[in-house]
């Protein structure tokens, strides 16, 4: 990557630190910058990869969600404010906003819709949301909200374990990228072996 992009990534890396530093509900910091090395990662094997807009579109990407408190929230003008500032060239502005704005799981876009840093880029975070990692945002997400782990009587549907079958087991088979698929292989068996073990031990079926 040429000097000046490595200036405009710095830039932004910084900002985003800055603004996610108060964020408590699972897109602090750290995951924003999980989901760059793992974007990173899996556009390193890939073909043909802008991988500045990877980069960028990694570091931005959780930035205009609805769920993050207002004072932390940017609207997309926001973003294009910055990018405009940084002199992002205006089709990486474009392919880096319409990745942001496009890679909620919320939002269902089908993966045909997107580049494929884009694909990349949701590749890696919903690898952040499966295997270790994502059990241990699951529960801090779960807490937060006040929300039990389990019920086993199925009445509660915000418990943790149901976010499991609500999204969580579905995700392996929505990668985009073939090195996406790859990583979450083992992370989506590891989710199933947490399961399993959980409810061993919930159901005090443990072998002795
Ligand atoms: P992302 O960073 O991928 O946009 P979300 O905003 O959807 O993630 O959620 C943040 C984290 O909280 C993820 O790990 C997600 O799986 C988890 N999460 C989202 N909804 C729930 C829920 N209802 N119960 C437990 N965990 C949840
Ligand atoms: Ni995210």
């Amino acid at each position: 990557m040429e000097k000046t992009k490595k200036i405009i990534v710095q830039t932004i890396e910084d900002f985003v630190k800055e603004r996610l530093k108060q964020e408590g509900s699972g897109h602090d910091w750290w995951h924003i910058d999980r989901v760059r090395k793992n974007a990173l990662l899996i556009g390193k094997h890939e073909e043909e990869v802008n991988m500045f807009i990877v980069e960028t579109a990694a570091l931005l990407h959780d930035l205009i969600d609805d769920k993050l408190s207002n004072e932390i929230k940017l609207e997309v003008t926001d973003v294009k404010k910055l990018l405009i500032e940084l002199e992002v060239d205006n089709n990486e502005m474009d392919e880096i906003l319409f990745i942001i704005e496009n890679i909620s799981f919320r939002k269902h876009i089908s993966a045909g819709q997107l580049s494929l840093e884009g694909k990349i880029v949701q590749d890696a975070d919903r690898l952040d949301a499966i295997g270790a990692i994502g059990i241990a945002r699951t529960f801090a997400f779960a807490g937060s909200r006040g929300n039990v782990i389990y019920d086993p009587e199925g009445l509660d549907l915000s418990n943790a374990i149901q976010h499991f079958y609500d999204k969580l087991l579905k995700l392996k088979e929505l990668m985009n990228t073939k090195t996406g698929k790859l990583l979450a292989e083992e992370r989506h068996q590891y989710l199933e072996g947490f399961l399993e073990q959980f409810l061993t031990e919930w159901n005090g079926l443990e072998k002795i």
